[in-house]
């Protein structure tokens, strides 16, 4: 069967559509993206051998759709990623950020720092992460020299410190590309040659990324519409994921959000994004072209 042959989804059809997916994932369809919603549709149904709406709506809803249900959730989500988005606010994370939770953190004798990446897609952006906290650590401790000899080969991470980075998305492809962590030479274009001789090795055409950087990433499927979210953490990188949801739900996930991180913990929403009007309990940091949001403590 050819996708021309299924017929396009009617109105109340879409609205059904729009309402399933909104409470399984939070994300909101206008009319701006019916089309694109049309189209991923029409080719689930052709994968299914399904003829009409009816029929595939009736699987989605079932116990044995479950698995289906996840992949047109897969379908109509938006995996656009790169290394180093946003770099002015990576770069705002790895200087100004990291100085602050590390400063604070040995102040308390606490050593270990936990990163989460909510919505990290192929796994570009948790892996920008560990290599901006590896270089982060090393010029810290340049500054700040150890009071012992640092082991021989150099570990990327100096002890006593634990480094924890949480990858999450709600695509399972999406997760898996992310955990073989191979790139192309066209995704590898924002990661510059001294970055790629420290953490890549080169197999064939491709770049991989070392196993030492590796096994600072810990990949994990999560819906962010759950409550069962990673807890404790320093900092979290949501970003150009909200944009796919609604306010209420924008609100709620920032909630929960506040809830996930520690005390005085930072929040990095995407370039687009803003928590303007959303939340009182954070507040904003806007400094050489970044911004960021840090959790206020005690009553807002
Ligand atoms: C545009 S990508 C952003 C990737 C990365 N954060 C960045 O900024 O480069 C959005 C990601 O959010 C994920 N996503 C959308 N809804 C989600 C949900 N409810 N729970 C978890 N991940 C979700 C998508 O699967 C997709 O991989």
């Amino acid at each position: 069967m050819h996708t021309s042959e299924i017929p396009a989804l009617t109105d109340t059809e879409l609205k059904l559509l729009q309402t399933l997916v909104y409470q399984e994932c939070g994300m909101y369809f206008d009319d701006r993206r019916t089309s694109f919603v049309q189209d991923r549709v029409q080719r689930r149904l052709k994968d299914c051998h399904l003829d009409s709406f009816y029929s595939y709506y009736r699987l989605l809803i079932s116990q044995q759709g479950k698995q289906e249900l996840s992949r047109l959730l897969e379908n109509l989500t938006v995996n656009e990623t790169s290394f180093f988005r946003h770099k002015a606010q990576m770069e705002f994370f790895q200087r100004n950020v990291m100085d602050d939770i590390l400063k604070r953190k040995e102040e308390r004798r606490e050593f270990t720092l936990r990163i989460w990446s909510a919505g990290c897609s192929t796994g570009q952006e948790p892996y920008t992460l560990a290599i901006l906290i590896c270089d982060a650590l090393a010029y810290y401790y340049l500054r700040n020299p150890l009071p012992f000899e640092m082991p021989t080969p150099k570990p990327l991470i100096p002890p006593p410190w634990k480094v924890e980075i949480v990858a999450s998305d709600i695509s399972y492809s999406a997760l898996l590309t992310a955990q073989q962590g191979i790139y192309t030479e066209a995704q590898m274009e924002t990661v510059d040659y001294t970055c790629r001789l420290r953490y890549f090795d080169k197999v064939g055409d491709k770049y991989s990324v070392k196993p030492a950087l590796k096994s600072l990433v810990q990949f994990d499927f999560h819906n962010l519409k759950t409550e069962y979210l990673p807890q404790r953490n320093d900092a979290i990188f949501c970003r150009n994921v909200m944009i796919y949801f609604d306010e209420a739900e924008q609100k709620r996930l920032i909630d929960k959000f506040h809830r996930c991180l520690n005390p005085e913990g930072y929040l990095f929403v995407g370039h687009a994004e803003s928590l303007f009007g959303l939340t009182k309990r954070f507040h904003m940091i806007h400094q050489n072209n970044a911004t960021v949001y840090q959790r206020i403590e005690g009553p807002q």
